[in-house]
């Protein structure tokens, strides 16, 4: 039987989100026990791409998106969780890489393109090589650990179909020695932002953070958008356009999404009894999170720990798929 390896990241440029819970790391709360190795990468390198001027915040945030990583359910004892940056082996193969992939192969991938566009801001009219050149580098993140399962959000797709290109190249040119890797999606796509927006997301402002506190999202629930057009309590709302009643579909029973929807319709609900409701349902749902998470800031030593121990052994697996590598491109040399 072919082993199932599982491998996702984050960028550790920020706190994570219910965006994120959604989109992915509930699925790597599961798949941690269904899989033979599991590794979670804090992709700091990825990261510098494009906070190549700011490497403060990347450093910053290493050791949050972990105590995220550790707050929601991922076991240490089950996942290994690395740095990136440590092993130097993803950036060898990297070069090795680069040479499989066109220019003009990246600069179609919908995932950069979108990113570019978004980024005007740090790179101006002219992107990085290293920008440019990520999907890459995440090619090699998912291969130097022969993952065959990656769950991540449906924006990522893209990424892991430029990486299953590269491994078939490089199999066609150095025989068979990567394995394609799949990506695993989640049923809820992308959740939208407390403001209506498509996505949620950090640079957007308009994210419930999962180390939030039971004031910061009821600060938030109270400014998420509603149907513009219900402005007295008894008017008839649409729970079709309410950003309120997408949540309660997220965070509150099937019942109690029914009945928010049905007493919106008939105006018999006003927005802010339903707003005071989601609050309490979202801070109950992330009360568990919040308490371990706690724990961990208050035992920063647990944390560094877990991420020096993953590291060990992360780079243990690069080295022997990096060994496999090296041989199909003849540059094995000297090896017995
Ligand atoms: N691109 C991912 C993000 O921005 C992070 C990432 C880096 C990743 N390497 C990866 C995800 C490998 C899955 C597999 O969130």
């Amino acid at each position: 039987m072919e082993k199932k390896i599982m491998l996702t990241g984050d960028r550790p440029t920020g706190r994570l989100h219910i965006g994120h819970y959604f989109g992915s790391l509930k699925n790597r709360v599961k798949m941690q026990n269904e899989v033979d190795e599991c590794y979670i990468l804090v992709a700091d390198v990825q990261a510098l791409t494009d906070n190549f001027n700011n490497p403060e915040k990347v450093r910053k945030n290493v050791r949050e998106v972990v105590i995220d990583y550790l707050s929601i359910g991922i076991d240490p004892e089950k996942a290994t969780i690395y740095l990136q940056s440590m092993i130097p082996e993803v950036a060898e193969l990297t070069v090795f890489y680069s040479n499989l992939v066109t220019i003009a192969r990246l600069e179609r991938n919908p995932t950069v393109k979108t990113e570019i566009a978004q980024k005007k801001d740090v790179f101006g009219e002219s992107v990085t090589y290293g920008f440019l050149g990520y999907p890459v580098s995440q090619a090699a993140d998912i291969t130097a650990f022969d993952a065959t399962i990656v769950p991540v959000g449906e924006d990522q797709q893209p990424l892991i179909e430029q990486c299953r290109e590269i491994v078939r190249k490089f199999n066609s040119i150095y025989g068979e020695t990567l394995r394609e890797p799949e990506a695993y999606l989640s049923e809820t796509k992308r959740i939208k932002g407390l403001d209506g927006n498509e996505k949620m997301g950090k640079s957007l402002g308009n994210a419930i953070y999962l180390s939030d506190s039971e004031e910061e999202i009821n600060r938030k629930v109270m400014g998420a958008v509603t149907d513009p057009g219900r402005i007295k309590k008894d008017d008839k709302g649409n729970p079709s356009i309410c950003m309120v009643a997408y949540y309660h579909n997220l965070f509150s029973s099937k019942d109690e999404y029914e009945c928010v929807c049905k007493e919106c319709k008939e105006g018999a609900r006003g927005c802010v009894a339903c707003k005071k409701q989601l609050a309490k349902n979202i801070s109950d749902f992330l009360k568990p999170f919040r308490e371990k998470r706690e724990y961990y800031e208050a035992h920063p030593e647990i944390v560094d720990e877990i991420i020096i121990r993953g590291t060990e052994k992360a780079r243990e697996k690069a080295k022997k798929v990096m060994a496999k590598v090296k041989k199909a491109m003849q540059l094995d040399y000297f090896e017995k």
